[in-house]
């Protein structure tokens, strides 16, 4: 007889609910989520990776208020750890990309206008982790006027953001970013702050460029996109966007200080 502990269900007391891997998890309602509507077998593979990634956004939401709470009581170790988890997950995130390419673009236009009007693009999570690092205090106008048309109230929602209560913990501090960066070893907790809120940037940017190359090889590149953008040109502005831009901003100052030049915009061009 084998030792192997078989499967089993914990004994319940009688009437209440069994307490399983199955019933915490709520596997019923979650995998009776995958409905694929065409008969087309790659359905189930463009859904899943949709899902999953639903349900890192939800993830990251969550996380993002715990940091919020860290970050206004300076418990900065705490807010970086958060703050590396979310950094993990965007890689993670990005990881899904070649996963979807193993669906062919033959496939994809085989059911692709069966999705008419479904787009990314209607995700409220991705909004919502946007807004609440607090890219509409940075990405301009256009961008604010944009979400509050497809989401109003959803601004209103996070009156404090992750940007916010980022350079608040840098005021108290009384430093500045470049003092932080220069005195790394002893303003320690500050410098990684820093660190793990530009890699969040970072992993996002990739995230946004590999999802384009993604799609350039789904659809091709002058494709419409279902959410009705010409994508080509709508989500390079996208790659623009910098939850931190000041944490981009200030290393040109070590370069120069450094004695390496610094350019202004439209100065560059190819060497003749
Ligand atoms: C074959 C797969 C995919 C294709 C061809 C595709 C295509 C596109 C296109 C063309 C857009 C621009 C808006 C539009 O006109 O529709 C877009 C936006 C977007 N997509 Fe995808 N996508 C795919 C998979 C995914 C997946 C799996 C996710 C994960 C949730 C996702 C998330 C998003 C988001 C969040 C946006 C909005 C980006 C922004 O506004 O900054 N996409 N997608």
């Amino acid at each position: 007889m084998s030792d192997c502990p078989v499967s089993h269900t914990p004994d319940t007391e009688e009437g209440s609910p069994q307490f399983d891997y199955v019933h915490h998890l709520r596997l019923d309602q979650l995998l009776s989520t995958l409905r694929p509507v065409t008969d087309h077998p790659e359905e189930h593979l463009f859904v899943t990776v949709h899902h999953v990634l639903e349900l890192w956004f939800k993830q990251i939401i969550f996380d993002l208020g715990r940091i919020l709470t860290t970050l206004d009581e300076d418990r900065l170790p705490e807010a970086v750890w958060l703050m590396n988890r979310i950094a993990e997950i965007l890689k993670l995130a990005e990881a899904h990309w070649p996963v979807l390419e193993t669906m062919s673009a033959a496939d994809f236009a085989e059911f692709r206008g069966n999705l008419t009007g479904a787009s990314g693009l209607q995700s409220r999570q991705f909004r919502q982790v946007e807004v609440m690092l607090g890219l509409h205090e940075v990405a301009g106008d256009v961008y604010r006027q944009r979400v509050e048309a497809q989401w109003p109230g959803l601004i209103a929602e996070h009156p404090r953001t992750i940007r916010a209560a980022f350079f608040a913990a840098f005021e108290r501090s009384g430093k500045t970013l470049l003092e932080v960066y220069r005195d790394r070893w002893r303003d320690h907790d500050l410098f990684r702050l820093a660190e793990a809120a530009f890699e969040i940037d970072r992993r996002f940017q990739s995230w946004r460029q590999n999802h384009i190359l993604m799609v350039r090889r789904e659809i091709g590149i002058r494709a419409k996109g279902t959410g009705g953008t010409f994508f080509r040109d709508y989500l390079a502005t996208t790659t623009g966007y910098l939850f931190f831009p000041e944490l981009f901003e200030f290393r040109n100052a070590l370069t120069e200080a450094a004695g390496g030049e610094v350019m202004e915009d439209g100065e560059g061009g190819c060497p003749a």
